[in-house]
């Protein structure tokens, strides 16, 4: 059963911690779009007023990172300029707000051995920092990492609380997936196939048109023997794949044809067909066939989600059939939302995000939450 909101709670001078989902896109150390951040400015603003003592701990991903992991560090400036007094703290000993320090800002969670495992032990380590716990990570309820699930279980039932932002993403997505209006399409693109995949399958039987854009495409030309060229994949995944394809009977759409860059994302591009995929082309978009095909779908839905757009963000001549799927998507009538950091960061870069009907913070979060799936996150909130 959900518990009441923290306003009521009595926290003046005393430390919450509050779990958020910061894990914003970084390019040159810089942050390409502020969307979460300024998502968690209400939690984070009512907390100010309530005069407590602030703990906010984030994860920032590897993946969507090339790798990197990356130091909260670099989110520090973000704050100061918006007027947010926050410290910077490298581990758990330092995180003890104080009346000169209010705002304090934890190191990368995911770089504290026992965090992505749900260690109970890391979880025991945060609790003991506060009295408090407030998630309002929504993009990060669909993951079972410690500061997630294990810790929230920790703190007295009446001190664990969702967040504004948690509490706002469940009021707008709920109906969504409870009631959906059809004709509902869903097109899911980008990385982490490893998250996405298995949620594809869940989505087959909920919506009218499925489709799997570039770079999870990549993974099911791989599977069905395309040419893919030097495109990356998830070979693991390729098995998962064929079970999407031949359960999906009218559902799924792939893409017909392809922009294809020679030897690297930065080289010069071609389009080509999906069968003439060459050996040193990496596939950087859909092609105008694949645009084309896709217009009726969007045209016709009542509802579409679309999560992780064709392209790659940092090289513009990948971002054509980027900015033409997100002029037609907003052109239609339906309900639109759009979720993830990065088809966030293009969204905002284009100017398209406002003409959006909602945008979502999460990612695989909101997917898994469309997709009917229990997020564990929300066990304890
Ligand atoms: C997101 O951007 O989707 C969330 O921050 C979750 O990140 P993760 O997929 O690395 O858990």
């Amino acid at each position: 059963m959900l518990q009441a909101l923290f306003q009521s709670w009595d926290i003046c001078n005393r430390p919450v911690l509050v779990r958020a989902d910061l894990n914003v896109p970084i390019c040159n150390n810089t942050i390409t779009s502020d969307f979460k951040l300024k998502a968690f400015e209400p939690t984070l603003q009512a907390l100010i007023k309530q005069e407590a003592f602030i703990i906010i701990a984030t994860h920032m991903s590897t993946e969507a990172n090339s790798g990197a992991l990356l130091s909260t560090q670099l989110l520090i400036p973000w704050f100061i300029r918006n007027g947010y007094p926050v410290s910077y703290v490298p581990d758990l000993p330092s995180a003890r707000p104080d009346s000169n320090k209010r705002i304090i800002l934890l190191e990368n969670l995911r770089s504290f051995p026992g965090e992505q495992e749900g260690s109970v032990e890391f979880a025991r380590a945060l609790a003991q920092l506060s009295s408090y716990y407030i998630n309002d990570a929504f993009g990060v309820l669909h993951r079972s990492d410690a500061s997630v699930v294990a810790a929230p279980a920790l703190f007295d039932v009446n001190r664990r609380s969702r967040g504004l932002l948690v509490d706002k993403e469940l009021r707008i997505l709920t109906p969504i997936k409870v009631a959906p209006k059809h004709p509902y399409l869903c097109m899911v693109g980008g990385g982490k196939p490893a998250t996405k995949l298995p949620l594809i399958f869940d989505f087959l039987s909920l919506v009218d048109t499925m489709v799997i854009l570039p770079g999870l495409s990549n993974t099911y030309g791989a599977a069905l023997q395309q040419p893919i060229g030097n495109s990356s994949i998830d070979t693991q995944l390729k098995a998962a794949c064929l079970k999407t394809v031949y359960n999906a009977q009218h559902t799924l759409i792939l893409p017909i044809d392809y922009q294809v860059a020679s030897k690297a994302i930065s080289g010069t591009t071609r389009m080509s067909d999906v069968s003439d995929v060459r050996r040193d082309d990496i596939i950087v978009s859909i092609g105008p066939k694949t645009i084309a095909l896709l217009q009726a779908p969007i045209t016709h839905a009542h509802t579409i989600v679309l999560n992780g757009l064709p392209g790659f963000a940092a090289f513009e001549h990948t971002q054509l059939a980027t900015k033409a799927l997100l002029t037609s998507v907003t052109q239609s009538t339906a309900y639109t939302i759009l979720c993830g950091s990065d088809s966030i960061a293009s969204a905002e870069k284009y100017h398209f995000l406002s003409q959006f009907t909602y945008v979502s913070t999460g990612g695989g979060a909101t997917l898994a939450y469309l997709a009917g799936k229990t997020l564990p996150g929300l066990q304890y909130i």
